[in-house]
């Protein structure tokens, strides 16, 4: 191992493998030298995530990638400080990809090798600072004003609730007993025939639509608990019973199918979080993970700075994967010299 620089702003390359993009970004500190992602379209005619050709894809895609990253960056190997790969959860072939090559670039460049909890990559991707805003007249928040915060974590695995209190300090307060967020998207995407991730696309669709068009029911769960699957399969029997009457009903009333559905996913999402800030008391609040790139999340969510809460979303491009937010947790890891073995494992579930 080289002697330990510990550099205000180490330059950090993290990697990102657990599902189905390949992403690779260099950072100096919590800035974004590059974030480049490399989408698998294989996809898209399974209508969801096929594991096996996942993985094919990100060892095809990997390399390419790092040196479209350090092109970007305008930084080569030997300037790196560490190594970052996501090491879980996800699709352990995936995982395994980032793992491998990782451990190669850390042992070939003497250089630590950080394991990063991919949940706390799109907790903290709000913080990620664009290098091109080195102009801005705002000055970077300094660690006291950040934490603690909520964090509402919405993306196609998981829906989170929270408790932020430090980047090494996490406390899960409530999460889905079924169906994530974005997994409701995409599941009543594909009963509309829409392309995989349909999130994306109800949201697109939702803007030109009615959301009060059509009720779904919202479950009632204990403590901050959420559940989507009920409204899935009511949502099934809707479409059955309405196409049954009319087989053009879904192309004669998507827009506001779209908007009456995102509505109530919004509300379902909205309500327990508005109930863990009041039982908290806590007054800053950070919604991440894919689904918080939802135009009628971020209206929704944002309407709550009128009651004095602070809220927060990362930049669109953080929302959904990319290596920049693994790099950004491990940053902070970089900082506690919270190192990881050549030995490490990946895994496809992790707790905070
Ligand atoms: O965080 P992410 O990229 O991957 C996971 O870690 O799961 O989230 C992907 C999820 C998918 O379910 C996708 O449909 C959803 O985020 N998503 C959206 C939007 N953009 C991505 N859902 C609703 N509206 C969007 N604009
Ligand atoms: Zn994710």
């Amino acid at each position: 191992m080289k002697e330990l620089l510990m550099p205000e702003c180490p330059l950090i390359l993290a990697i990102e493998s657990s599902c189905d993009d390949t992403s690779l970004a260099v950072l100096s500190g919590k800035k974004v030298l590059s974030n480049i992602v490399a989408s698998q379209s294989i996809h898209e005619e399974y209508g969801g995530v096929f594991p096996e050709l996942a993985a094919r894809a990100h060892q095809e895609n990997i390399i390419p990638t790092l040196e479209l990253a350090l092109k970007k960056a305008n930084v080569s190997l030997k300037d790196l400080h560490a190594i970052a790969f996501t090491q879980g959860p996800g699709l352990v072939g995936s995982l395994l990809v980032a793992n491998a090559f990782a451990k190669s670039l850390s042992m070939a460049l003497k250089i630590p090798l950080i394991g990063v909890n991919h949940l706390k990559g799109h907790i903290l991707a709000h913080l990620l600072e664009d290098s091109k805003e080195e102009k801005s007249s705002n000055l970077p928040k300094k660690d006291e004003e950040i934490f603690p915060f909520l964090c509402l974590l919405i993306s196609g695995g998981h829906t989170q609730l929270i408790w932020v209190e430090t980047p090494e300090n996490m406390r899960l307060l409530g999460e889905t007993q079924d169906d994530a967020a974005g997994e409701c998207f995409d599941k009543i995407g594909k009963m509309l025939g829409l392309t995989y991730p349909a999130g994306p696309w109800i949201d697109k669709w939702a803007q030109k639509g009615d959301p009060h068009k059509f009720t779904f029911p919202q479950p009632k769960m204990e403590g901050f608990h959420f559940s989507f699957s009920g409204l899935k399969t009511a949502f099934l029997y809707f479409i059955q019973a309405q196409t049954k009457n009319n087989s053009d009903f879904i192309a004669h009333h998507l827009a506001d199918i779209c908007a009456s559905i995102q509505h109530t996913i919004v509300e379902i999402l909205y309500k327990k979080t508005k109930a863990a800030l009041q039982e908290t008391g806590v007054k800053k609040l950070t919604i991440s993970g894919g689904v918080a790139a939802n135009s009628g999340v971020r209206q929704k969510f944002e309407s709550l700075t009128k009651e004095q809460i602070e809220v927060n979303f990362p930049e669109k491009k953080y929302c959904t994967d990319n290596a920049a937010m693994i790099g950004m947790a491990a940053y902070y890891q970089f900082l506690n010299k919270d190192f990881t073995d050549l030995s490490a494992p990946s895994y496809a579930r992790v707790n905070y």
